[in-house]
């Protein structure tokens, strides 16, 4: 199986992953970040090539803020449930500025990123911009979170 790959430029990347990458900086314009004025999107393909793009959704309660992943992933699951999620690409901007900036998908969007995975029994490809502006597409939620915690740990 692939593994984890990392390009220098956006451009070369895939061009649906460039256009997904396209697509979530789109949905930044739709982040609510007042607190961290750090705005991220993020934007999913299913397999019919339709797209659900979400924002990062702050509060003033901070333990409330939810990020662009888990939005994107909750509406996709909401609307499309009967949809599988091929591919995310997730950037993320300072606010007031338009140069990406890295942000690599936190812990609990990768948890739950490895639970649609689970339930629709195929792997999310995940681009998303790393440490020194690489580009990374990793093949799946689970390459990203090695030794996670499944259901199978429940049922066993
Ligand atoms: N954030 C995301 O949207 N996705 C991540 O994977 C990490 C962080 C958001 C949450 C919060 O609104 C802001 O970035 C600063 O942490």
């Amino acid at each position: 199986m692939k593994g984890i790959e990392f390009f220098t430029s956006l451009e070369d990347l895939d061009s649906e992953s460039k256009y997904l990458a396209h697509k979530a900086k789109e949905a930044t314009a739709h982040s609510y970040a007042p607190y961290s004025k750090f705005c991220v999107g993020a934007a999913s393909v299913f397999e019919d090539s339709s797209i659900i793009s979400g924002a990062n959704q702050e509060n003033a309660a901070y333990p409330l803020c939810m990020c662009a992943e888990r939005v994107a992933l909750y509406a996709a699951s909401a609307l499309h449930p009967e949809k599988r999620i091929m591919k995310m690409a997730v950037v993320a901007h300072k606010k007031n500025h338009k140069d990406l900036v890295p942000a690599t998908s936190c812990g609990s969007c990768r948890q739950v990123l490895l639970e649609f995975e689970g339930r629709q029994h195929q792997p999310i490809e995940v681009i998303m911009l790393g440490p020194d502006k690489k580009w990374i597409k990793a093949p799946s939620a689970a390459s990203l979170l090695p030794f996670s915690f499944s259901k199978e740990a429940l049922d066993g």
